[in-house]
């Protein structure tokens, strides 16, 4: 066993502690929590992790989330043995992650203007999305403490991933879903897992207070990524892409952005990864928002009361934050776009994706819901398949060479988040030949 992993608060002003043990989601104050180490782990590590990409039938070297576990072992555990790890360790047979990998895409390097360009897949995973990172390591911490039933709110892939490891686990799984909201594919997953889904009428984020209220009334287990085991999983996205560019840190790293758990968790991994002397420099994190639900767009760029929002090392202006939920609020300004899983007004992660934007200099860009569809159909036109969401990376990146932000000699890393599970989206847009990439049908 090794010792050392607990649990603290963000806000460095207040900084409690607690147990690994801890379900609790925020401090006793409000705020979201970490998870923190007390080793340095070794960059000879780099080594053993290539080395396990040869598993010879382990699941946890096959899976690409187990691979990294000494940099999230929250479990502390100090054993190669297979059985040990397995008392202790989620996986879905090793493989989420397995397939995880970035990927060279001609096209949309050439329709982007960017050639080192390489885009990440985590559709790939076995519930269909990146979800699966954070999930298999959020679950290894509700069976640490012994949970039987998880909980979460989405938009979709969260629910199917919960609902799959859930099923796996022999755990009971509630997902809070807006009621017509979702893709039809990721509600079918649900269902399939044995999730039991409760509708709620309004959005994702009336959804996931729903949710956490009846978490905190019956001391449920909340598996979203305000969880900060989902967010530790998640950080082997950023492992899995570095690895490929042999640990040499690229110019950027793009996703679209949402509640903001993958902000985040890239935020942490490069804190983590910068502070033991594994990488030199900082990659700079892109968020790219839909135009239709651009809450993190508006408040970083300045754009409500003037005030540019920033994480301020550690004294974020909270209040601007409110009082721009309130506006909305009393405006009744609803998030709106096509691109349902990124259908978020209220960005629970807000304050840890902002402290990931300042240690990484990053950037807040957002696009149309056809620019997502020309990415999203891009993608597809170089053999790999994405969800609308996921197009906002190419699209933004294009967005941002073309603002000469992202320069043409720049190494760019774009995460393609999941994918795709509402098969009318497709076919809609190649079906209208006023589409960019449309190739409709001939009769
Ligand atoms: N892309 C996809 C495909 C997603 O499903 C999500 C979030 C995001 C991007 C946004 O990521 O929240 O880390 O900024 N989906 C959540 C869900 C909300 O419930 O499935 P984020």
């Amino acid at each position: 066993m090794q010792s050392g992993a607990f649990q603290k608060c963000i806000d460095p002003t207040c900084g409690l502690e607690y147990p690994i043990t801890d379900i609790r989601i925020e401090c006793e104050r409000g705020h979201l929590l970490d998870v923190k180490y007390g080793n340095n782990p070794s960059p000879s590590l780099k080594e053993t992790f290539y080395k396990r990409r040869n598993h010879a039938n382990n699941i946890f070297n096959e899976s690409g989330v187990w691979r990294f576990r000494e940099l999230l072992n929250f479990c502390q555990i100090d054993t190669e043995n297979i059985d040990e790890c397995s008392k202790y360790l989620v996986s879905l047979d090793g493989a989420e992650g397995r397939l995880s990998k970035p990927y060279h895409m001609s096209k949309v390097s050439d329709y982007v203007g960017v050639q080192n360009m390489w885009l990440q897949p985590e559709g790939y995973n076995p519930s269909g999305s990146f979800k699966d990172n954070g999930m298999t390591t959020a679950v290894t911490h509700a069976k640490l403490v012994k949970i039987k039933k998880i909980i979460c709110a989405s938009t979709g892939n969260t629910s199917a991933s919960a609902a799959m490891y859930a099923a796996n686990e022999n755990m009971e799984c509630d997902v809070y879903i807006p009621a017509g909201e979702v893709a039809p594919g990721k509600l079918s997953q649900a269902f399939q897992f044995g999730a039991q889904v409760i509708e709620i009428k309004g959005n994702f984020d009336d959804a996931l207070s729903a949710s956490l209220k009846q978490a905190g009334e019956v001391g449920g287990y909340t598996v979203n990524s305000v969880n900060p085991f989902r967010i530790e999983g998640q950080k082997t996205i950023v492992f899995r892409a570095l690895e490929s560019l042999d640990w040499d840190a690229p110019d950027w790293i793009v996703y679209p952005g949402g509640a903001l758990g993958n902000t985040s968790s890239c935020g942490k991994s490069l804190m983590e990864l910068y502070e033991w002397g594994w990488i030199k420099k900082i990659p700079r994190i892109a968020v790219i928002n839909s135009e239709g639900a651009n809450t993190l767009h508006t408040l970083y760029n300045g754009k409500f009361e003037k005030t540019s929002l920033r994480w301020n090392k550690g004294k974020p202006d909270t209040d601007l934050i409110k009082r721009y939920y309130d506006f909305m609020d009393e405006k009744g300004m609803r998030p709106k776009t096509k691109a349902t899983a990124i259908q978020i007004a209220k960005p629970a992660n807000i304050l840890k994706g902002l402290r990931a934007l300042e240690f990484t200099n990053g950037i807040v860009s957002q696009v149309s819901d056809s620019e997502m569809l020309d990415g999203m159909a891009l993608v597809g036109l170089n053999g790999f398949d994405c969800e609308m969401a996921s197009g906002a990376v190419p699209a933004g990146i294009k967005k941002l060479m073309q603002e000469e932000i992202i320069k043409k000699d720049d190494t760019v890393i774009g995460i393609l988040t999941g994918r795709q599970k509402d098969s009318s989206i497709p076919v809609d847009y190649h079906k209208n030949p006023q589409n960019k990439f449309a190739n409709p049908p001939r009769s």
